[in-house]
């Protein structure tokens, strides 16, 4: 695999202005959750770096699960508004106060799926924290409690987001160059 600078247009966010805004955000729910019980829930893959960043981050007990989806069509970023659950979250959720940790929310349909099934389970509260909106492309209406970033409609990869599953280990997130990657339609 060749080094991801052959792919890099941009650095859109450094990893210092990540950080400062992960700790903002951080902060915020630490005192917005201190009369609860959280529970974050991340949705792999893209999720993680950011879960595990935000984590050391929130002052305040709480535990963490993960669950996995695909977007019928895969290898399509044209999400059909039906995610299939590909592994499920290991506890019950019901009756906690849940917060998604998601990496980035595009059209909008996956996040809206993945609400639709885990309201069903009858949480306390279920909340949203993205690091990334791309909210020019919004398809459907999704709510977005805690967001580190708006960013333009461009295809970025690193800090927890791929290109080809590769590069998700990168600490900034950079800007596609489409000259050496089509990102997929
Ligand atoms: P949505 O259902 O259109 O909101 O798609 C969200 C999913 O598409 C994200 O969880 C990512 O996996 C993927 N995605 C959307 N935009 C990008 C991008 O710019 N880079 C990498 N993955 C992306
Ligand atoms: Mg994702």
């Amino acid at each position: 695999m060749l080094d991801y600078q052959e792919f890099l247009k941009e650095i859109l966010i450094d990893e210092q202005t990540l950080q400062e805004r992960i700790s903002q955000l951080g902060t915020q729910i630490s005192s917005d959750y201190s009369q609860k019980s959280l529970h974050l829930v991340c949705i792999l893959r893209g999720g993680v770096l950011f879960l595990t960043d935000l984590m050391r981050q929130i002052s305040i007990p709480h535990t963490i699960d993960f669950m996995a989806i695909s977007s019928y069509g895969a290898g399509s970023r044209q999400s059909s508004g039906q995610v299939r659950l590909t592994m499920d979250l290991k506890d019950d959720i019901g009756g906690r106060d849940v917060l998604l940790v998601e990496d980035i929310v595009d059209s909008g349909h996956t996040l809206s799926s993945v609400l639709e099934l885990l309201t069903l389970r009858k949480p306390a509260s279920l909340k949203v924290c993205s690091l990334l909106d791309k909210f020019e492309r919004r398809e459907v209406d999704v709510p977005i409690d805690y967001c580190g970033f708006q960013i333009p409609d461009a295809f970025v990869f690193g800090f927890g987001l791929d290109l080809d599953e590769y590069y998700r280990d990168l600490p900034f997130i950079g800007i596609v160059n489409t000259e050496r990657f089509q990102p997929p339609e």
